[in-house]
């Protein structure tokens, strides 16, 4: 016996999260039955289905993205922009991007079809590291950037200490390019941050998450699957509290 929502996860509809609010939201049945009941138990040989759909077993995929600017993380869009699984039409499992860049942002980011992972990955327990490059439009002070090292209020909350490094300073254009690393992933949170120390972010650019670079991948819109290993890695470091 299993708990739907993971069955769901692991079907790949769905992270875990976003299966429960299928649940609630009246979209599954267990032996054309309706549930929205979160802890219901799921036998073997119960027949799952989402918006009538039967959901089946799908092989799990996981790809690198290197996500463009003016590009939605996300599967679809009410307005009709870009969206990243568009890179992927090919693709007929139902693949969805691991956590979110901004529309604006470039860099790394996984899509994969593996629910538990995603929400593993994406719990902020496990803190996964995340740097990004940061076109700003002033020049930091040193303060600044040892408040960001040290944590800076945005929202309500103090973020975790930070790692900084300086790449480029340009005076007489005012304009510095700094590369942060930070474990959480909350919304819009570099760019708060910079601009919690007056420095608007001009560009920002996902260069590295976890292990995983943009090594490889060239231009905006470049993929590759990751390896067995890859994978592997990534199940350890989300399995560690
Ligand atoms: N922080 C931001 O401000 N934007 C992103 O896209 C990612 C992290």
């Amino acid at each position: 016996m299993e708990r739907l929502q993971k069955i769901m996860a692991r079907a790949g509809v769905a992270s875990r999260r976003k299966s429960e609010e299928m649940i609630v939201a009246g979209r599954v049945t267990v032996n054309n039955e309706l549930i929205t009941e979160l802890g219901f138990q799921v036998k073997k040989g119960d027949e799952v289905k989402v918006d009538g759909v039967p959901i089946t077993k799908e092989s799990p995929v996981y790809y690198l993205f290197y996500k463009p600017k003016n590009v939605l993380s996300a599967v679809r869009d009410d307005r009709d922009r870009p969206v990243v699984t568009d890179f992927f039409q090919f693709e007929t499992r139902r693949i969805y991007p691991v956590g979110r860049l901004d529309f604006d942002t470039t860099g790394v980011l996984l899509l994969t079809n593996d629910g538990d992972l995603t929400q593993e990955l994406t719990h902020p327990k496990h803190e996964i590291d995340k740097t990004y490059i940061a076109t700003l439009s002033a020049l930091p002070s040193e303060e600044g950037l040892k408040q960001l090292e040290r944590g800076v209020v945005i929202d309500g909350k103090k973020t975790r200490p930070a790692t900084v490094e300086v790449i480029s300073i340009n005076k007489v254009k005012q304009k510095a390019v700094v590369s942060l690393t930070i474990h959480e992933g909350w919304n819009h949170q570099v760019k708060k941050m910079f601009e919690a120390i007056g420095c608007p972010v001009n560009a920002l650019k996902r260069e590295k998450l976890a292990f995983l670079t943009l090594k490889g991948l060239t231009h905006p819109g470049d993929y590759r699957q990751l390896s067995a290993y890859e994978v592997q890695q990534l199940k350890q470091l989300s399995s560690k509290k």
